[in-house]
């Protein structure tokens, strides 16, 4: 079955390919109106979401397909019980293909065993967002021209921000990447993913409090909001949430060519003066979003 779980399970052709079919729809998006003509996606989201669940249905819409599925648990099934095996084995009597968000890491790979047709992880607890990823690289790509030889600065929250695994694991693949791991103490990245993929690979990283040292060296810097949801107290969150707030005078020595990116939604960790800086490239991630996954939907249903 065609599944995307694990940004990993793309490879680094893949992904090209990916990117390569969503700048043609950009591009040329009539030649894309009639692909899934006939076909379902389901959209089942046990988290709240705006641009992930909404792209992924604008996405299907655009490529001539329809959309069914919930944006909330608690009018599920799964209210009264149901397990998400069950759930998606239903699903998959109705739609061709599945996207779908949930609290427990590993959901999806679960619905993946059960469901019969292609299941997205459209982000799991703070595991992965494979999607994410991809919109992110394609963002990088845009900007950038290449995937290579970059140094990409993370900020804020990487215990728990998915987005930020999903990218790492993606981009360690890359010849000449360097990562700078902005964090307070409690929110560093988690020892898997330092061990197992930066260490494992070799891949330079250093990690650091301060945003202002690590700025002049960064060609990419990717801010995350504080993962309020995943923590067990509000007082640590309160504490941590405005650890790094992007202002203009903190990019006073940042790159003339870097590149501001967000995973959206943004808190307060980016002020809105930094919108208008022609370094700002989150509201284009929101863009290629939807093009990136209408390349995905086209590749997990088998349509050329
Ligand atoms: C992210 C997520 O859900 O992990 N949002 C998104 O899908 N663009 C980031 C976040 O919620 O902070």
């Amino acid at each position: 079955m065609n599944n995307l779980i694990d940004i990993l399970e793309l490879s680094t052709e893949e992904i090209d390919k990916l990117i390569e079919v969503a700048q043609d729809i950009m591009a040329h998006p009539d030649n894309y109106y009639e692909k899934c003509k006939n076909k379902k996606l389901a959209t089942l989201f046990f988290e709240p979401s705006t641009r992930t669940r909404l792209s992924f249905e604008t996405a299907m819409l655009d490529l001539g397909g329809k959309v069914i599925g919930f944006s909330d648990s608690n009018s599920s099934s799964a209210s009264k019980g149901e397990s998400v095996a069950d759930t998606v084995r239903v699903v998959g009597c109705y739609a061709d293909i599945i996207a779908m968000r949930h609290p427990k890491e590993g959901a999806p790979l679960v619905a993946s065993m059960h469901a019969g047709i292609p299941v997205i992880n459209a982000g799991d607890g703070g595991h992965n967002h494979p999607t994410q990823t991809l919109a992110d690289l394609l963002t990088i790509k845009n900007e950038k021209g290449r995937l290579n030889n970059l140094t990409v600065g993370f900020c804020g929250d990487l215990k728990f921000g998915r987005t930020v695994h999903s990218l790492i694991n993606a981009m360690s693949r890359y010849e000449g990447i360097k990562f700078v791991l902005i964090s307070p103490d409690e929110l560093k990245l988690p020892s898997y993913v330092k061990n197992e993929t930066l260490r494992e690979k070799g891949i330079p990283f250093e990690e650091t409090k301060d945003l202002a040292a690590a700025m002049p060296q960064l060609d990419i810097l990717y801010m995350t909001r504080v993962q309020k949801e995943r923590f067990f107290n509000e007082e640590d969150y309160i504490r941590l949430k405005d650890s790094y707030i992007l202002n203009p005078e903190k990019l006073v020595n940042a790159r003339e060519d870097l590149t501001i990116m967000h995973p959206l939604p943004r808190v307060n960790e980016i002020s809105v003066a930094v919108d208008d800086d022609p370094r700002a490239a989150y509201f284009k991630q929101v863009k290629n979003g939807k093009f990136i996954r209408m390349a995905l939907i086209m590749k997990l249903l088998g349509i050329e």
